[in-house]
């Protein structure tokens, strides 16, 4: 069996593709507690208070759907060392391996996962000052969960190619892996159809996770679902709609995993697991519908060509065409 392509040392930031730019634009600087670093045209780049250069890009587009995912790696050689051992897989990259020359800096590469998730492998970015972590604002993008529709299929990749582990499964019905201590940088819901489901960010503490909570409030925002907090993980959350009505999430305090002493478990789907402080009750249909987005072809769009390229990924095509057996069934 091949090596992973590389060890991802962390998720860096997400890009967002989204119908009210201008809009979320303002929602995520002026409430949500991001700070805007550099606007375009087209896109606006956001940062928390941590370290990265950035965590959101959000790019105007004709519908809602995920740019990239961007992971550290630690050096331009890992970068490089990614992009032969793609060449090795058989799996086409997008751009680089090379210096990227768009805002954030470093030295990275691009490339499609079998459902058209562009991801992105980055080295060397720009380094920002720290800012103070009073405030309730995100430190920064701490985790992504994707719609899948083939939930074995996406683990699979992501741990073989990526070299992620599984933290925890809720059933069969979500998936947790992590690339660090954090319990789970990605995780994957099973779907009718490829889409992004929410964007988690980082609060320093449960005081600041709820302080944020209530600053939204005070602006009229109400979540969506929450506050609450999951049993896998362990993590607080509180989901909110964007203004072009993409999923975003407070979160704090979740569980550090001992790479040596870790055992994954299945969590049952039941209330007091999904919801262990019993203030949120379960999911409403319109936050089922926020979650579950609208298919998104994601590099396919650009590139449909790389359906019949990325090995696993012609079987895929006709998003929703793989329909979803009764959750919790194997
Ligand atoms: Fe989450």
């Amino acid at each position: 069996m091949n090596e992973p392509i590389a060890a991802l040392r962390a998720l860096r930031s997400v890009e967002l593709r989204t119908t009210a730019c201008p809009e979320s634009a303002d929602f995520y600087a002026g409430i949500w507690g991001l700070r805007t670093v550099e606007q375009g045209p087209d896109a606006v780049w956001l940062r928390g208070s941590g370290e990265q250069h950035h965590v959101l890009q959000l790019t105007a587009a004709p519908r809602n759907g995920l740019g990239r995912l961007s992971f550290a790696l630690a050096t331009p050689a890992e970068v490089d060392a990614a992009a032969r051992r793609l060449a090795q897989r058989g799996l086409p990259i997008l751009a680089g391996p090379g210096p990227v020359e768009t805002v954030g800096g470093g030295y990275g590469l691009q490339f499609a996962d079998p459902e058209g998730r562009v991801i992105e492998l980055l080295a060397d970015t720009f380094a920002v000052a720290r800012l103070g972590r009073e405030d309730a604002v995100p430190v920064g993008v701490t985790h992504v969960v994707l719609n899948t529709v083939d939930i074995d299929a996406a683990v699979a990749f992501y741990t073989d190619v990526l070299g992620m582990r599984v933290s925890d499964w809720s059933e069969h019905q979500m998936a947790f892996l992590r690339c660090n201590s954090d319990h789970h940088s990605i995780a994957f819901n099973r779907a009718e159809w490829t889409s992004v489901n929410h964007v988690a960010y980082e609060m320093p503490s449960v005081d600041h996770f709820m302080r944020g909570i209530g600053r939204l409030r005070h602006h009229g925002v109400l979540p969506l679902w929450g506050p609450g907090r999951h049993g896998p993980g362990d993590n607080t959350f509180s989901y909110f709609a964007d203004p072009a009505g993409l999923v975003c999430e407070y979160t704090s305090g979740i569980a550090q995993v001992d790479e040596d002493r870790w055992l994954c478990r299945v969590w049952r789907r039941v209330p007091e697991l999904s919801d262990t402080w019993g203030t949120a009750g379960p999911p409403s249909g319109e936050t089922r519908t926020h979650m579950a987005g609208v298919a998104d072809p994601g590099a396919f769009e650009r590139f449909p060509e790389l359906r019949e390229r990325i090995p696993g990924a012609a079987a895929l095509s006709g998003i929703g065409a793989v329909p979803v057996t009764a959750p919790g069934k194997y």
